[in-house]
């Protein structure tokens, strides 16, 4: 297992906080941001001990320089932050698409430039897509597009990061998120009834995948989906 901490940015709620706390769980120290340092100081202590949190925004990729100047040697990074927009093509928006754009394609790719000089040469990184990139739904027209974007980058750092492995995990929609859970099961049915098996992801689920893509030392430049074989039907 690398040295140093496990980062998690956008680890306050929905999965980043399911990956913070299967870290926390095994005594390992983490760090996970929000917005909000408060808020994400509160959600650490949540945790225990070994959890701290800090705050920074993705979307203002300037500032994040300062914002993980006190995050010191970093075993594994999690990048799981969205600040989703709901955008279609015939009313698009440009301040959401914007931002968005911005923090999935920009403020990754700059967290990732800022923390590697940190990482131990064992340690690996974990991107959040997602499998709107080949299954849009109605207002994912900019989710769809930047999940593309994450598929690309991580061939990129698989190379550039070496020996730092990069991956991805690009879910379908997982019923127990904060996000999706809350739309309730007029949403949720349809994908159901889609998918081979006829059971819906669970966080618990994408945990386990990123923890595989975190640790198994010969999985790299992997873009995983985890859907349940959702794109088969
Ligand atoms: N849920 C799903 O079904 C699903 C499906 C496919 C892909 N995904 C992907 O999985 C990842 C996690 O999704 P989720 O549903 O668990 O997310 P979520 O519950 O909406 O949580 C988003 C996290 O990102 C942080 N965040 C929001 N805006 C930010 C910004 N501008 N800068 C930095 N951090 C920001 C939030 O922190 P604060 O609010 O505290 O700032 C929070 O910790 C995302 O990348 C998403 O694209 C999710």
């Amino acid at each position: 297992m690398a040295e140093g901490s496990v980062v998690v940015i956008g680890g306050t709620q929905g999965l980043g906080l399911e990956v913070a706390r299967h870290y926390a769980g095994r005594g390992r120290p983490v760090v996970l941001s929000g917005r909000d340092p408060a808020r994400a100081e509160a959600v650490a202590a949540t945790l225990g001990p070994n959890a701290r949190g800090i705050g920074l925004d993705l979307a203002e990729p300037a500032q994040l320089a300062d914002r993980l100047a006190g995050v010191e040697q970093v075993g594994h990074l999690v990048l799981a932050a969205i600040e989703r927009d709901e955008n279609r093509i015939h009313a698009f928006q440009l301040a959401g698409a914007t931002r968005l754009a911005t923090l999935k394609l920009i403020g990754y790719a700059q967290v990732v430039h800022l923390l590697a000089p940190r990482m131990d040469q064992a340690g690996a990184v974990v991107l959040f897509g997602g499998r709107a990139m080949d299954r849009p739904y109605p207002g994912s027209t900019m989710v769809s597009t930047v999940n593309g974007g994450v598929t690309g980058l991580v061939h990129s750092l698989a190379v550039e990061l070496a020996p730092i492995r990069c991956n991805a995990v690009h879910p379908g929609i997982v019923g127990d998120s904060p996000y999706w859970s809350a739309k309730g099961d007029a949403a949720l049915e349809p994908v159901r009834n889609r998918t081979p098996g006829g059971r819906l992801v669970t966080m618990e689920d994408v945990v386990g995948a990123v923890v595989f893509l975190l640790e198994n030392r010969a999985v790299n430049g992997v873009n995983l989906a985890v859907d349940g074989g959702w794109l088969l039907l």
